[in-house]
């Protein structure tokens, strides 16, 4: 008899979780209120409600300035640009995340130096950004992936020490706080993605945070074409338009005032879950480190043995959960992996000093590797919004597809 979902039985849940993103009349409101206004761009930035969610949102992750942009990845191009990196300059990011995070700094002309990850957190690892450092290194990006943190003592110590700058990658962090001190706000910049699947979002959209005046100025300067921002209006940037327009605006204004609540929701059952999911065999936890003081995640990450799976893949085992109802995926590849660095997809390598460094035969990432083509299992942020019934659905059927696994396709 076919057990599992994917194979024709029954699925473990068969009421899908609640949506995401999700709105009602508020949202509907603050949308109206920007088209009765006539005020629909985000010209002259930042506009009404543009300028009214990048308060409260820095407000509550604890930085001086935020900067609203069309979305999560230019931000980081354009905290790069305003930190002045550019040509000839080396920025650290690590093996595992998306895509965006190397495009980055290639987008501002400087070189991305891929690191792995730590076995602990998948998180970029500390002792491999020391190492990589060389007289061209500017920056380091790490990246606060799935339900953790990346080790921004280590990090920041190591900044210091070599006078490098920290723009950390929060598109998952929103929320989230390292020893009281918000994701965001610990580097020079933080950047928050809040396109559709984010856990803040008005479905495309980024913000920077910053304490620094200056580096506020001018990134505010680069996506407004360039336009001069300080007070006397001389300070010209080499800019572009990467405003955000008032419709966006209003919804990630009434976004942030539900945000706390939900936040506080997901971090609870994401507790419940790891508690256990703990129990299934086969399967590995990755607590959060005890030093993020205020838990909030896009994804929670798990990591499968795949042996006690059957030898199965982590994307067929995605697929199991999937067909029993419960939102699962891999995500992202070790970064050797990405189509960008591939030499027949990507110029590139045409370029000599990126040649050497890019080269995807010579790139090695053991722990990325083992994590994005093996191991990785993301449970998506829904699992976490449907109370104690939505977590124990989500344990059920990652035990029954662990039970089940040598009848899985092979893949
Ligand atoms: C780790 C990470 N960084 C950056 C981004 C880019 O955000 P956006 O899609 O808003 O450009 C994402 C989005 O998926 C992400 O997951």
């Amino acid at each position: 008899m076919n057990e599992l979902a994917l194979n024709g039985g029954t699925p473990v849940r068969s009421n899908p979780y609640p949506s995401w993103p999700s709105g009602d009349d508020r949202e509907i409101d603050a949308v109206a209120d920007v088209i009765r206004s006539g005020d629909w761009g985000g010209y002259p930035e930042p506009g009404r409600y543009g300028g009214r969610f990048e308060t409260s949102f820095a407000e509550y992750q604890g930085a001086k300035h935020g900067i609203l942009m069309s979305n999560g990845t230019i931000t980081m191009e354009v905290a790069l640009k305003a930190l002045g990196i550019g040509w000839g300059d080396e920025v650290i990011i690590p093996a595992l995340t998306f895509a965006a995070t190397a495009y980055a700094p290639i987008a501002a002309g400087a070189l991305p130096v891929i690191v792995d990850v730590t076995p602990d957190t998948w998180c970029i690892d500390p002792d491999l950004v020391e190492a990589a450092i060389t007289p061209k290194t500017k920056a380091i990006m790490p990246v606060h992936l799935g339900h953790h943190m990346a080790d921004m003592d280590r990090i920041m110590a190591i900044a210091t020490n070599h006078g490098l700058a920290v723009v950390e990658d929060c598109a998952h962090a929103h929320g989230q706080q390292w020893q009281g001190t918000g994701a965001g706000c610990i580097g020079d910049f933080g950047s928050f993605s809040h396109q559709s699947s984010k856990i803040l979002t008005s479905g495309e959209g980024g913000s920077l945070l910053t304490s620094d005046d200056d580096l506020a100025q001018r990134a505010h300067s680069l996506i407004d074409c360039g336009r001069a921002k300080d007070a006397d209006e001389k300070q010209y940037t080499f800019g572009a338009n990467y405003r955000l327009g008032e419709l966006h605006a209003a919804l990630l204004v009434v976004a942030m005032e539900r945000f706390p609540a939900q936040q506080a929701q997901r971090a609870e059952s994401g507790k419940l879950f790891e508690e256990l999911v703990a129990q299934v065999s086969g399967v590995r936890t990755m607590p959060v480190d005890p030093r993020v003081t205020r838990w909030s995640f896009y994804n929670y990450i798990l990591a499968i043995d795949p042996e006690a799976f059957a030898g199965r893949t982590n994307e067929i085992v995605c697929a199991a959960l999937e067909a029993e109802g419960i939102p699962a995926e891999v995500q992202y590849p070790s970064m050797n992996h990405y189509e960008l660095f591939q030499p027949s997809l990507s110029r590139l390598p045409v370029c000599v000093e990126f040649a050497a460094r890019l080269d995807p035969q010579t790139m090695s990432f053991p722990v990325a590797e083992a994590a994005g083509q093996r191991e990785s299992v993301y449970f998506m942020e829904n699992v976490f919004r449907d109370g104690t019934k939505g977590i124990e659905d989500a344990v059920e059927a990652v035990a029954k597809v662990q039970r089940h696994a040598a009848e899985l396709p092979q893949g």
